[in-house]
């Protein structure tokens, strides 16, 4: 078997073949997929499930996992991943308006943290037999293909993150109040570097972005709909039809994400994820 990176759609991805990853990845193969992601932002390995511990020694070639705010989510035995469990167990938890599922809404993990995670890996336990898709868009590609009055409009804006927004559809899961004290309202630049690359990205989470500092709520509100409309357009993004084993791992800091939930009531959708630490965006 040798390494073969496959390039999955124009705006983003790239499969990844002919490694093991039932054993130690050599440097050279390290190095190779490193390099892949940070071209790509977005990886795919084909696998079956792993188990917690092995998903956990994988992650690890790529960062340091970091535990996640949801304590019930944890997995019992390997903390540092939590257990996603997105299926509709009875008829009257798949809302009609399925933008009330949280997860249809786009969002980049952990950004409601002042250090959020820089990468998350997501491996398929269980799917279902239509929809549940993973999509992603490119916010790199759409920040370098603004026009420069647009780009000299967002320069140096800060916005704020909390947990939850009004400016979401749906609401964000429950926390405990340890929880809640964990997360306070924290800044971001709207426009990040990347720390491995230099790119500049929106970093702009349509879940967790409240609002521009210094502006008011109008202007705030006009101009962050507009960047959420830039950044999904279809050019920029590939959805992930998954199998199960798969393991997807991507760029919090350049990527947007959110769940196709249209899929059967009943039908599992299970997922193990990973987040990796980063560092303060700037
Ligand atoms: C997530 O938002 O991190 C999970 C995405 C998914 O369930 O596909």
């Amino acid at each position: 078997m040798s390494l073969e990176i496959q390039p999955l759609d124009d705006a983003l991805g790239a499969e990844v073949s002919g490694l093991d990853l039932s054993r130690d990845l050599t440097s050279e193969e390290i190095g190779a997929v490193q390099d892949a992601f940070l071209k790509h932002h977005l990886l795919c390995f084909r696998s079956d499930p792993l188990a917690p511990q092995d998903f956990a020694t994988l992650s690890r070639h790529f960062g340091d996992p970091q535990l996640q705010l949801i304590r019930k989510s944890r997995h019992d035995d390997v903390p540092e991943i939590s257990v996603l469990d997105s299926t509709y167990k009875r008829p009257e938890d798949k809302p009609a308006d399925l933008k009330l599922n949280r997860k249809a809404g786009w969002h980049t993990d952990d950004s409601y943290f002042e250090v959020p995670a820089k990468v998350t890996l997501l491996q398929s336990i269980e799917i279902p037999d239509i929809g549940g898709h993973t999509q992603f868009c490119n916010t790199r590609k759409a920040y370098e293909e603004l026009p420069d009055t647009d780009k000299k409009r967002v320069e140096g804006l800060l916005a704020v993150h909390a947990y939850d927004t009004m400016r979401a559809p749906a609401r964000a899961q429950k926390r405990t109040k340890q929880e809640e004290a964990e997360t306070p309202e924290v800044v971001h630049p709207l426009i990040r570097t990347h720390e491995d690359t230099g790119a500049k990205a929106f970093y702009f989470n349509p879940n967790r972005t409240d609002r521009i500092v210094d502006m008011g709520r109008a202007e705030s509100d006009a101009l962050l709909d507009w960047v959420h409309d830039t950044i999904t357009q279809d050019k920029y993004r590939y959805d992930h039809e998954w199998r199960v084993g798969d393991i997807l791992i991507w760029d919090n800091r350049c990527l947007v994400h959110s769940v196709n939930v249209d899929f059967p009531v009943g039908q599992t959708r299970l997922h193990q994820r990973i987040l990796l630490k980063g560092s303060r965006p700037q």
